[in-house]
């Protein structure tokens, strides 16, 4: 198998409490990168956290970040995700006026740049800018929340992004995000994923550093 599976744990399901202690937990693991949900309590119902707190991440990390802004303005935030170290950044397609603009922002400041579908939202919706980004995350639930149940629905979306990928940009990230657990994971890798995001399935688990082995090998 020459192919590689990203894992991305999601930094919202750790013990806030121990944040050192959880990414350090990070550090070790064979993680990829540490990901990052920022919400704004508008574009979701929810609010996670903010900057203070990516920063605090920052400090401990050795793994690259993976943002994901699930925020109704996330250009007003872009310079701030990349002073708390953003390797990624991911925006929605569902909130941004100008979404090439946004993502050339993104570019400019030396990140790779993602656009993230909702579970409502039609994968056409990507064709116009899917050759010039890095990263689709394909939302797997609906966002604002860990721990909700995988919707079966985001194999058929896999499926899309790869045939509009396969023309437009072969080398695509497909990150899911949502639910990712033992009974999902294997057959998203071979429906065409090739990155995975894990918050509970990780960070609940009494052997973290297993779990996101495990999901490496896929
Ligand atoms: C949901 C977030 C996800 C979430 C994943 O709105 O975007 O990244 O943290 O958590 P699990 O894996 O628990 O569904
Ligand atoms: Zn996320």
């Amino acid at each position: 198998m020459n192919r590689t599976t990203l894992v991305s744990p999601s930094i919202l399901a750790a013990d806030f409490a121990n944040i050192e202690t959880e990414v350090k937990m990070v550090n070790d693991s064979a993680a990829d990168y540490i990901h990052i949900d920022i919400m704004d309590g508008h574009f979701v119902p929810n609010i996670s956290f903010g900057f203070p707190v990516t920063k605090a991440i920052q400090k401990h990390s050795k793994k690259p970040l993976d943002f994901h802004l699930m925020i109704s303005n996330p250009d007003n935030y872009l310079e701030a995700c990349i002073d708390s170290g953003a390797a990624i950044i991911t925006v929605h397609v569902e909130v941004c006026h100008d979404l090439r603009a946004t993502i050339n922002r993104i570019k400019k400041f030396g990140a790779k740049a993602g656009v993230a579908v909702n579970p409502g939202t039609d994968i056409e919706s990507l064709k116009e800018i899917i050759s010039d980004i890095d990263l689709v995350l394909l939302m797997s639930v609906n966002p604002g929340f860990g721990g909700q149940s995988f919707i079966d629905n985001t194999y058929n979306k896999v499926l899309e992004i790869k045939e509009l990928s396969s023309f437009l940009n072969k080398n695509i990230l497909i990150e899911i995000d949502g639910g990712v657990n033992a009974s999902n994971a294997a057959k998203l890798i071979s429906t065409g994923a090739n990155m995975l995001v894990a918050g509970s399935y990780v960070f609940n688990a009494p052997n973290p550093i297993e779990v996101i082995q495990s999901l490496k090998m896929l």
